[in-house]
């Protein structure tokens, strides 16, 4: 049957609601069958099919089509293969199977030979960074902290300062001209054909199936006039906006997220620091095909571009494009350095993964940006400020999620909790709203809420601190030298740490419990019973947990001495990462 002919046939011998519910859960409602739209995140059904009309139709985001342009927009494959994996299912045989044409058949060749010339080239350019030629190369990328390993595992090179070094090696290879120029890695100059790439570090662009099928380059002067950054021009083998650096790790990694930032060293970096899950957009603003790579596998993605204006942008933009496929966003947010290969080169790895086990809610980091936005002493920038938060909550279609977003941001921004819920009610009923200085005022009800919290926490802190000494009797002297009586966080606490200062053990305190009164002698009992889930033969597990513990009590210090001004947020930053560092016990 002839391809055209098959594409009708397809559609009619194939049941589509049996197409899309192999892949998305329908329920059927009249004649109609309904799920939750694959194309975009809700919480209730918006997605219909229709087996009488052979179409769906999202009404929630608008997109609709056949069985065909389903599964190629499900699984992110041409309409070509589409129909050929539905022919295939409708027992229909194309005749004129584009992929048995000649034209097919010889591009594929092509491609296939642009693969074999990409990887010579690479490892050509491996080979020079490693050999005299390669030197300043070399030294460039040890500067910048990589291993031999990395540098291996990236096939990162040099391209010697020569113009024709890469085309006669390849034309001794065999290569031939239209293929080298096809290539774009070679061009002529003056008449003469001469390499793209001169007197530049090298990383070789990898897609998921391991082919190299660009280069970018990158200077080594950093007061260089030309670009810092020169990519391959996009070929039959390359387009540089459906690409994403790493991303032939990144889509193997057992992670359950992906991190994305702009730079590909940012990406190198993070590899190296054992973040397999890395990939890097390549500067280029996050668009709708980077995309659907990610969602080939979906995970969660972190966003993790550059601090500047710019990258702020790019998280706002990337989280749209993200949120409209349904794939949750979080942000690791890199303040007060630039990107993350900086961030790991000064704080480490260890650093880096704390972060990534405390990503904030895209939702709250675009709040927070937004007083950068704005200039907040103008009313009327105030007015736009509220205006953004409150669209952006009305956003949040799940109710319960909306609620709770809505109390976060609340504290976050100094806010009257009850009258933003009313601005956003307003709003979601269609009405314009008016702000009014009232919302500025914190409610009793918001702080109160924020001190509990911190109370929890801190007093978690401590009762875990006082359940961990008494397990670890033989480090009384050095744990008195860390933490002194008066940093616990309230009298009992302090009370049950200097018995335990003194030597006693638990079975002495109970005794000690007789002369209290009978509030206290509760309140220290209640302490000193609790449980906490440690392995107590592990001593060098709950010594890994007491310099946990800490370090938090650290950090609380740190945290109590430090005002809102920026330096004093910088320095506490600092302060944070080398309390982080060391081990105390
Ligand atoms: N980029 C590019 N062309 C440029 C500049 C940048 O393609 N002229 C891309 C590169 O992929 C680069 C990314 O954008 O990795 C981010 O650029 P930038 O933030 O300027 O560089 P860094 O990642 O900080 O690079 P480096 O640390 O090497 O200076
Ligand atoms: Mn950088």
């Amino acid at each position: 049957m002839k391809f055209q002919d098959a594409v009708e046939e397809i559609i009619n011998r194939l049941s589509i609601v049996d197409v899309v519910s192999e892949y998305v859960t329908l329920k059927r409602q009249g004649s109609n069958y309904v799920g939750l739209c694959p194309f975009h995140n809700e919480k209730t059904g918006s997605f219909m099919v229709s087996e009488g009309k052979k179409i769906y139709k999202c009404f929630g985001c608008g997109k609709g089509g056949n069985a065909i342009t389903f599964l190629k927009d499900y699984l992110n494959i041409s309409y070509r293969e589409a129909v050929i994996t539905l022919a295939k299912k409708a027992n229909i045989e194309i005749e004129d199977d584009y992929s048995s044409s000649k034209q097919y058949k010889e591009i594929e060749e092509k491609k296939k030979k642009l693969y074999e010339l990409h990887k010579d080239v690479a490892n050509a350019y491996y080979k020079v960074l490693y050999s005299d030629k390669g030197k300043e190369g070399l030294a460039y990328l040890r500067n910048r902290k990589l291993s031999d390993a990395t540098i291996k595992k990236f096939g990162l090179g040099f391209a010697p300062n020569e113009y024709g070094y890469m085309y006669n090696l390849m034309k001794e290879k065999g290569y031939d001209d239209v293929l080298l120029f096809e290539s774009k890695l070679f061009r002529l100059y003056n008449d003469k054909p001469i390499d793209a790439f001169y007197n530049r570090v090298m990383f070789p662009l990898v897609d998921i199936y391991k082919h190299v099928i660009g280069f970018q380059s990158r200077t080594l002067d950093p007061n260089a006039k030309e670009q810092k950054y020169v990519n391959s021009l996009d070929s039959i083998i390359f387009h540089k906006k459906s690409f994403l650096y790493a991303m032939n790790y990144a889509y193997y990694s057992k992670e359950n997220y992906y991190i994305l930032c702009e730079g590909n060293m940012d990406a190198i970096t993070m590899h190296q620091a054992g973040f397999d899950n890395a990939v890097a957009s390549m500067g280029t603003a996050f668009n709708e095909n980077q995309m659907f790579l990610l969602k080939r596998k979906p995970k969660k993605v972190y966003l993790c571009q550059d601090t500047d204006d710019a990258g702020v942008k790019a998280i706002i933009n990337s989280n749209k494009i993200l949120k409209s496929a349904g794939i949750e966003t979080y942000v690791l947010d890199l303040n007060p350095v630039k990107d993350a290969d900086e961030f790991i080169n000064k704080y480490g790895a260890e650093a880096f993964r704390k972060k990534s086990n405390d990503p904030i809610p895209t939702l709250l980091f675009i709040v927070s940006s937004l007083k950068k936005k704005y200039k907040l002493e103008d009313p009327y920038e105030q007015e736009k400020y509220i205006n953004e938060i409150v669209t952006l909550l009305a956003d949040i279609d799940n109710s319960f999620v909306r609620d709770n977003y809505l109390k976060k941001v609340a504290i976050q921004e100094n806010l009257d909790t009850g009258r933003l819920t009313n601005l956003v009610n307003k709003y979601l009923k269609g009405n314009t709203i008016k702000v009014d200085k009232e919302l500025f005022k914190r409610t009793s009800e918001a702080e109160n809420e924020k001190n509990e919290l911190m109370h929890a926490e801190k007093s978690k802190i401590d009762s875990s601190f006082i359940y961990l000494i008494f397990l670890l009797k033989d480090y009384r002297d050095k744990i008195k030298s860390e933490v002194s009586t008066d940093e616990l966080i309230n009298e009992d606490y302090r009370y049950i740490y200097s018995l335990y200062l003194e030597g006693l053990d638990i079975s002495d305190i109970y005794t000690k419990l007789e002369e209290l009164d009978d509030a206290k002698k509760n309140r220290i009992t209640e302490i000193i019973n609790q449980n906490y889930n440690y392995d107590e033969e592990n001593t060098e597990k709950l010594i890994e947990s007491i310099n946990l513990i800490i370090r938090q009590i650290k950090i609380r210090r740190a945290k109590a001495e430090s005002n809102d001004s920026l330096d004093s947020i910088y320095e506490l930053n600092n302060k944070i990462l080398e309390i982080n560092k060391k081990k105390y016990i």
